[in-house]
């Protein structure tokens, strides 16, 4: 059975062919009735065991345009607030013969977990601070729309790159599309072995955002995750923002056609400006749309072609 647990499973030429889909469902997205049948007879469980504004409600939107019967659960609303474990409860939800569980939870690896679990279909929404493979599908869809390709096209990735499941998920999508990848992050919230990895997997890393800006095609800006912080925020917020956040003097260093994306949600102020962030050039909310377009399109490649 296939799932999607991470970037790692798909091929490039997987990747274009999930992006090409995408863009006939964003087509769809745009018709006034969007109601397609095919998905109908299929069910969706959204299983997400951590907040979630964009991506639970687009996997939902996602299913229904489909005609496939969407179902919510949250961690707090469920019997996990029993002490059920994860393993009860997505048997007990693969139990009702369920097609696809959508999953979001704080443990990186989990959805490789559920998947050996499950008889249904398991896309990962959001692994701890390991992957988030549909955001990265999202990004490359609007970069592409927007770039028109992302061969040879310099992308940099800034933040919190240490708690970033959208970075993890992202660099390896965008080199394997063919793109030049900088990551930029303070010392501090640079992940453990990342100059190994940089080395392995052929991306650059920086410490100074300044001198990369004037040089990008495409900047990705990261939301700083205090949630994921217990021993407390180094630099100090107002360090970081100074250091590495997209304030009004920095946008001056961007060449004006070059996109400015956020996974979402935002902290204005810290890591984004708010005239960065409403910027003609702030490509924030196209990342939303396509963000339903994409999930159309795995939701539609994992589940249209199975038996009914
Ligand atoms: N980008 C993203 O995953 O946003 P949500 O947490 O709102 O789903």
């Amino acid at each position: 059975k296939k799932h999607l647990l991470s970037i790692d499973d798909l091929t490039v030429d997987d990747m274009n062919l999930l992006l090409d889909t995408a863009a006939e469902m964003h087509d769809v997205q745009r018709r006034s009735v969007k109601k397609i049948p095919a998905l109908r007879g299929r069910t969706v469980i959204n299983l997400f065991f951590e907040d979630s504004t964009r991506t639970r409600s687009s996997f939902e939107i996602a299913g229904k345009w489909m005609s496939a019967d969407t179902i919510n659960i949250t961690g707090k609303g469920s019997s996990t607030s029993k002490g059920e474990s994860l393993r009860d409860t997505v048997m007990t939800i693969d139990a009702m013969s369920v097609d696809a569980i959508v999953m979001r939870h704080h443990a990186s690896g989990s959805a490789q977990q559920v998947a050996g679990w499950v008889n249904a279909v398991v896309v990962n929404a959001g692994d701890g601070t390991h992957e988030h493979p549909t955001q990265a599908l999202l990004d490359a869809y609007t970069l592409r729309q927007k770039l028109g390709s992302i061969e040879g096209k310099h992308v940099a990735i800034v933040g919190d790159l240490t708690h970033s499941r959208v970075f993890r998920s992202n660099v390896k999508s965008l080199i394997r599309l063919g793109a030049k990848v900088t990551v930029v992050a303070p010392p501090t919230l640079m992940p453990s072995g990342v100059e190994a990895w940089a080395k392995a997997d052929g991306f650059e890393l920086s410490w100074d955002l300044d001198p990369v800006l004037p040089t990008v095609d495409a900047l990705m800006m990261l939301r700083v995750q205090k949630e994921r912080m217990s021993g407390g925020f180094f630099p100090t917020p107002r360090e970081y923002t100074v250091g590495y956040g997209l304030t009004r003097d920095r946008l001056a260093l961007l060449r004006d056609d070059v996109p400015i994306c956020h996974p979402g949600p935002m902290n204005r102020g810290l890591e984004i400006a708010a005239d960065a962030a409403d910027a003609a050039q702030s490509v924030i909310l196209d990342q939303v749309s396509a963000g339903v377009a994409v999930r159309m399109s795995v939701l539609y490649h994992l589940l249209a072609g199975e038996e009914a």
